[in-house]
């Protein structure tokens, strides 16, 4: 703690009285608990943090709104992103299923801002403020979330662990598991000759999340002896346990059709116990072998090499040559001199293949194959049992920003397909995906890859702020790189396609204006007011403020949604009118004063519900940015 707050700290303590102290002394005895601690009362508190409420306003020369859009499906929200986050709770709590975040990663490399200032290597409270940061946003993301959502975060090696531990405390018993993928091939380190090239994805996904896995292939699953059962698979017939720890299902296996004998292996027993070996049959609740064995289960060897020792000697000169039954891949004797009863084996018919067991292609539990946590590069091979996410090098983000404009218009981009691959296992096909450190938008280009590839309806919402400083006042990477690189994709570039409003080609560009609580009645225009509304009543904003007495923002079953800004005449018949024209029986009309409106629409023998604008405004608003809670 530096100089000045420990004496600012004792003097705080020198007017408090001694039960006072007392009390002091016990919370902060009982307040410790396991897992992250931050020094949250220490640093000073975020300035971004504040209470006020954010009202967004569409700037349509920034959106991309080409001919045949009625609303804007897709968002691009400027400004910092607690900000962004508290006008999102406010109109999408509970309704977005994925959220991706790539957060500063707190190198050191002044790559994030605390209070308006970047926040170097050296600073004391980096960690801490970084956290107390990630914290406040992450605690208003998981109110947006649906019960089956889910969170991807991006992180390095170095922040990996204290990340992990912020995730538990704000995501508790929501840990799926992490993903690794390789960045680049090497990096120049000397000093410790170790080479970082690897980042973390760490997901936390709420009851019922799944990612999607990948169909399992029924290429292994044959018929060839047309059994009504369908296709199946030889499966191993032992399980991973030795003849110590699961005596009852170490015994020689006889085919009752041959008459061959089968030894057990000593370290991988049969997978089902006979019932000449357990008293109580209650017991096996799998089945029997012989059970099995009478469903046709259980797959015996066809054209195998059988012996038969006839005297002792001549099964012990097997064992000495080795010439005895062996496992499938390493090959070891399953008969030796310890084997128990040895003798059981002389004057038998013993086969050298191995039975296995005949799994159907219908039993299986699932016809799906899991994610795999290690993502590898998208050129290596896949695995048969795993759906493999695949990574391109880091470096494909700056290719795709470079090819986009020519220039390298954003530092450390993801690489688009990375962010694909994530989304393709993530979501469903009209899911809405939030990016709340958007960046130069590369999950909104993902996102719409996506779509064009399964006809999905998913939709962005992407926030990001726009890195101006003191030292670059002007600078607007939101609009300039995030929003620009989404309209040229959305357009079409270097040979490349673009997209079309049905395949969600197009995106509304908000800006945000804070205004106190108190002033809100006073200060919000209908801008605000229009845009709000319709995004909390249809998670869509409109293209423009309509500068018109009235203006319909959603029909939905019986129920036209309309906004009217003041009770003009003009505006009453315009509203009188409105049942008739969209053939719908009721009104839901927002309003300034929502009493005087529905006794003048009354008058005219219009029935409607009328709410509040300035209600509007406030719900969902309340005080966000309280202290972290270590
Ligand atoms: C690692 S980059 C994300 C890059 C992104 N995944 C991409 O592919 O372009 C982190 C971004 O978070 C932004 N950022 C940092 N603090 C922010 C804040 N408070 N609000 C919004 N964005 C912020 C930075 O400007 C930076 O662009």
């Amino acid at each position: 703690m530096a100089k000045t707050e420990t004496i600012s700290l004792l003097a705080e303590l020198q007017n408090l009285n001694a039960p006072q102290l007392r009390r002091l002394l016990v919370e902060h005895l009982t307040k410790q608990k396991l897992g992250l601690y931050w020094e949250s009362n220490a640093i000073a508190r975020d300035a971004a943090l504040n209470a006020n409420v954010v009202l967004p306003r569409v700037v349509p020369e920034f959106s991309h709104t080409p001919e045949g859009t009625t609303h804007h499906r897709n968002l691009v929200i400027e400004g910092d992103n607690f900000d962004s986050l508290r006008l999102l709770r406010a109109t999408h709590a509970g309704k977005i299923r994925v959220i991706y975040i790539d957060p500063p990663y707190n190198t050191g490399n002044k790559d994030w801002v605390y209070n308006d200032k970047f926040v170097g290597a050296n600073d004391r409270w980096r960690h801490s403020q970084w956290l107390e940061f990630l914290y406040q946003r992450l605690v208003l993301a998981r109110e947006l979330l649906t019960s089956d959502g889910v969170i991807l975060v991006s992180i390095n090696d170095e922040n990996r662990s204290r990340l992990e531990l912020l995730m538990d405390e704000v995501f508790p018993g929501r840990r799926v598991g992490s993903m690794v993928w390789r960045t680049k091939d090497s990096t120049s380190r000397t000093d410790t000759n170790f080479s970082e090239v690897h980042e973390h994805i760490l997901i936390y996904g709420g009851v019922g999340f799944a990612f999607n896995g990948a169909p399992k292939s029924q290429k292994k699953y044959k018929n060839p002896d047309n059994d009504p059962r369908g296709p199946w698979n030889i499966d191993p017939l032992t399980v991973n346990a030795d003849r110590f720890e699961r005596s009852g299902f170490f015994y020689p296996l006889n085919n009752p059709v041959t008459g061959v004998w089968y030894p057990c292996d000593p370290d991988r027993v049969w997978a089902y116990a006979s019932e000449s070996r357990i008293k109580n049959l209650d017991r096996i609740r799998t089945g029997s072998m012989e059970s099995w064995i009478q469903q046709e289960k259980i797959v015996f060897p066809v054209g195998e090499r059988v012996v038969c020792w006839e005297t002792h000697e001549e099964l012990l000169a097997a064992i000495r040559a080795g010439d005895v039954p062996r496992t499938p891949k390493r090959q070891r004797p399953l008969l030796t001199a310890d084997t128990p009863d040895l003798n059981f084996w002389i004057g038998r018919q013993v086969g050298f293949g191995r039975p296995g067991f005949k799994k159907h292609w219908e039993e299986l539990n699932s016809h799906v194959n899991p994610v795999s946590s290690w993502i590898p590069r998208a050129t290596e091979g896949e695995d048969e049992d795993e759906a493999v996410i695949g990574a391109p090098q880091a470096g494909e983000g700056t290719e795709a920003i470079q090819a986009i404009f020519g220039t390298r218009a954003f530092q450390y981009p993801k690489p688009p397909t990375l962010i694909a691959n994530l989304l393709r296992q993530a979501t469903k096909p009209n899911d809405t995906i939030l990016d709340f450190f958007a960046g130069s938008g590369t999950t909104g280009q993902a996102v719409l890859e996506l779509n064009a590839e399964d006809d999905g309806n998913r939709r962005f919402i992407l926030c990001s702020s726009t890195e101006a400083t003191a030292k670059e006042p002007d600078k607007n990477l939101c609009r300039d790189v995030c929003a620009e690189r989404l309209r040229r994709v959305m357009a079409g570039y270097g040979g490349k396609p673009g997209y079309s409003v049905a395949q969600g080609g197009e995106f509304a560009y908000l800006q945000l204006d804070k205004i106190e609580a108190a002033d809100v009645a006073f200060e919000a225009t209908p801008d605000h007011a229009t845009t709000l509304i319709s995004m909390q009543n249809t998670a869509v904003a409109p293209v423009e403020y309509a500068q018109a007495a009235i203006q319909v923002i959603a029909k939905s079953g019986d129920w036209l949604t309309v906004i009217c800004h003041a009770a003009t005449p003009e505006a009453l018949d315009a509203l009188a009118a409105l049942p008739a024209q969209h053939g719908l029986a009721r009104l839901a009309v927002f309003c300034p004063r929502p009493k005087a409106l529905a006794a003048l629409l009354a008058e005219r023998g219009v029935e409607a519900n009328t709410y509040s604008i300035a209600d509007a405004l406030l719900k969902g608003q309340v005080r966000g940015g309280q202290g972290a809670s270590a």
